[in-house]
């Protein structure tokens, strides 16, 4: 007889769909795991020696397990059809339009989908809310799974919690595995098949269970504090630079606490990617819609504080190259949102450099991995340039910015660097990331946060 609740399939082939499945493919060989999006580029590129997304490690899983119980497809129907779980991981951005644009979560995608399901199902199904989605989400989808006339469709949440650029580690050592579901007969048994996926790998006292609710909400609460703790020890970077105290001693000092704990405390150019910002204003959204406006208005400054922390970096370079930026040539270190990612998504740099390139300065980009995108973020603008090799990027500079934290920044050769500039050469750390006393005695005028 056939086993119950072993083949899986996962809507969308993004960021969240592709490694998370490679990784349960990876510890599962028993069970097929099909990968399906409407983008028929990227399940080509998932299919081809050339990821979609840079992530380390990730090839050597993906190419593990492809053609073996992993396989990615632009036939969602038959996927649908073929699996028991179905994993959906669409993406859930930003509304730009309508009520609560700017804010709420755009849902479009997660609904095509659940309709979707509804349309070619051919038995009972688990459905996992893999995006990050706004609480009560479930209770949408579950109104139009439940049209079906026969089937029955489990809806559970297990959010993800891994960060770009470590995803695999993330995925193979995660902090908690959440799923959220109906403390109901069904939906007991429902969070039992999907602990069961993840319990070839993940030990048990990290698989937490709760209510559909509080996981929807613990996703959206997770990174409403992440964001959180950049944007305080942002605020304090400001005071910093007024008051002579250096922001990474004071994150040193506190982060010892171990009530406060180090991580997510370093100071830096504002916070990017594609979820903090969105994920907050979701909460900000719903807590308006609840008529709760001093929650709100607590999760929004969040997220103002790290525009201001943007707009403070653009002044400081205005300010230390004598309140004129025209025509002078800036080398921009770093496009990525962080480092060890090709992602550009929210990246601080992009609002930077078009700060930058308002003031009339001449810019070049120079990034590892994210070169590609900076035409589709930017636009057309003729005073950006980029150039893969930062000693090109930084010939006849008048400053350099670092605003990713790549280890082959860290790497470079400074004098080299240095000797090609125009002089006086200045150097603005915005991640913190190099040796400045070293950079002085070279003849950089060295600008840090916080310091
Ligand atoms: P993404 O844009 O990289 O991937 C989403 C994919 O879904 C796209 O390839 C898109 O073509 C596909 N898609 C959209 N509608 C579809 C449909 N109807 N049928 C089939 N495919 C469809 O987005 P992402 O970064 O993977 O994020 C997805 C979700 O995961 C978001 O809710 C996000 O908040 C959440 N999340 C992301 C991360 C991350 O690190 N990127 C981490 C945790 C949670
Ligand atoms: C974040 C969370 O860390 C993940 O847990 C979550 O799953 C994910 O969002 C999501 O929901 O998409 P991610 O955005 O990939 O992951 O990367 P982070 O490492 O969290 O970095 C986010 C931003 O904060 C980056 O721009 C980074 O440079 C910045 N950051 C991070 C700081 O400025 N200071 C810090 O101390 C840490």
């Amino acid at each position: 007889m056939k086993k119950m609740n072993r083949s899986i399939c996962c809507i969308g082939a993004g960021y969240i769909g592709g490694p998370t499945m490679a990784a349960i493919a990876d510890h599962n060989h028993d069970r097929k795991v099909v990968v399906v999006d409407i983008n028929k580029a990227r399940i080509d590129a998932w299919n081809s020696d050339k990821m979609p997304i840079f992530e380390p490690g990730l090839d050597e899983v993906v190419k593990r397990r492809r053609g073996k119980n992993l396989f990615f497809s632009t036939d969602i129907d038959k996927a649908i059809r073929d699996c028991d779980i179905i994993f959906v991981g669409v993406n859930t951005p930003t509304k730009y339009f309508g009520r609560g644009a700017g804010c709420a979560s755009d849902l479009q995608f997660w609904e095509a989908t659940a309709r979707n399901i509804v349309k070619v199902a051919n038995r009972d199904k688990i459905v996992v809310e893999k995006s990050t989605l706004p609480v009560r989400t479930a209770e949408a989808m579950e109104h139009i799974l439940s049209r079906h006339p026969k089937y029955h469709f489990e809806v559970l949440s297990n959010p993800e919690f891994l960060a770009e650029g470590t995803a695999i580690a993330d995925l193979e050592n995660p902090d908690r595995v959440l799923i959220g579901g109906h403390q109901t007969p069904r939906g007991k048994a429902a969070i039992k098949a999907l602990a069961e996926v993840y319990a070839t790998w993940v030990p048990k006292e990290r698989i937490l269970t709760t209510n559909l609710w509080s996981s929807e909400l613990s996703k959206l609460a997770a990174n409403a504090f992440l964001a959180q703790r950049i944007s305080s020890i942002n605020s304090l970077s400001a005071l910093c630079e007024i008051t002579e105290a250096d922001v990474e001693q004071v994150g040193k000092a506190i982060g010892m606490d171990s009530r406060i704990g180090p991580k997510f405390l370093k100071t830096g150019p504002g916070f990017g990617g594609s979820c903090f910002k969105k994920d907050i204003l979701n909460l900000v959204y719903i807590c308006e819609s609840y008529g709760l406006k001093e929650v709100a208005d607590y999760w929004r400054q969040v997220v103002l504080m790290n525009e201001y922390q943007q707009e403070r970096l653009v002044g400081n370079v205005l300010k230390t190259m004598f309140n004129t930026l025209a025509n002078k040539k800036l080398a921009v270190f770093g496009f990525a949102f962080k480092a060890n990612t090709s992602d550009t998504r929210e990246s601080p740099a992009i609002a930077i450099t078009k700060m930058l390139a308002e003031e009339r300065a001449q810019i070049v980009i120079t990034d590892p991995q994210a070169l590609r995108h900076v035409k589709e973020d930017l636009g057309d603008l003729p005073n950006v340039k980029t150039s893969a090799d930062p000693y090109e990027a930084a010939r006849d500079a008048d400053a350099i910015i670092v605003l990713t934290e790549w280890d082959q920044f860290k790497a470079l050769d400074y004098e080299k660097l240095y000797k090609g500039m125009r002089k006086p050469a200045f150097l603005f750390d915005g991640r913190n990331i190099l040796d400045h006393a070293k950079l002085r005695r070279i003849g950089f005028e060295v600008k840090a946060v916080g310091k």
